[in-house]
């Protein structure tokens, strides 16, 4: 489904357009972007332009929002809420900072914070879910310091290499939840 844009002092959410794509996919075809996905043995992830079709196709789920990042007006990287349930009360959460420039200034947490309070205040959601490989040192860095808890430590193989997968969890309605 669409979600409404989020305008915050940096930051803008807005729904993707189809229009986005070119975009997409060339953030996609970046291996420091896609480097640390854990869905790298899906054939689907070796072609930047079926993910990012997939991630617009993805977005029109009714259990699923997807926003674009923008920042000055430009589109910097992409936001979402997927796996909405409002029976449990949870969601899934991924951020992306495609353009490496843009990264590394406060961006992803500030779009982060905005989806999060659109998450309690429209949604009623009480925890958020996120994963991310254990050597991605951004993703996790921008969830330790943003209260998300470490909840569990699985291994999954990609390319025939082990690597250590991290499944954090971040309680909304503790002080301090509104973060990434
Ligand atoms: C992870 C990612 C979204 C962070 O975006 P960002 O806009 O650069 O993050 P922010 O500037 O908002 O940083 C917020 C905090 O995250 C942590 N962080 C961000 N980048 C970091 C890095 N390279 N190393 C360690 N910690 C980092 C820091 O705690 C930072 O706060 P600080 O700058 O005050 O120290 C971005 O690096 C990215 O998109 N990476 C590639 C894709 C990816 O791995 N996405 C996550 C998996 S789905």
């Amino acid at each position: 489904m669409f979600g409404p844009s989020l305008t915050g002092t940096h930051v803008r959410l807005r729904p993707v357009r189809i229009t986005d794509l070119p975009r997409f996919s060339r953030w996609f075809a970046d291996p420091a972007i896609v480097r640390h996905w854990w869905t790298q043995d899906v054939p689907w992830a070796r072609w930047p332009l079926v993910a990012a079709l997939l991630l617009v196709i993805g977005s029109l789920r009714p259990n699923a929002i997807v926003w674009v990042i923008e920042a000055d007006g430009r589109p910097i990287g992409h936001s979402s809420l997927r796996h909405i349930d409002t029976r449990t009360r949870t969601a899934t959460v991924a951020v992306l900072i495609g353009q490496t420039s843009e990264q590394r200034r406060g961006y992803a947490r500030e779009a982060a914070a905005l989806r999060n309070r659109f998450a309690v205040a429209r949604l009623g959601l009480r925890t958020l879910k996120a994963t991310a490989l254990a050597e991605n040192k951004a993703s996790r860095g921008l969830m330790e310091s943003s209260g998300y808890r470490l909840v569990r430590r699985t291994n999954t193989v990609i390319r025939g290499q082990e690597r250590e997968l991290l499944e954090f969890e971040l309680a909304l309605d503790q002080p301090g939840g509104g973060g990434a």
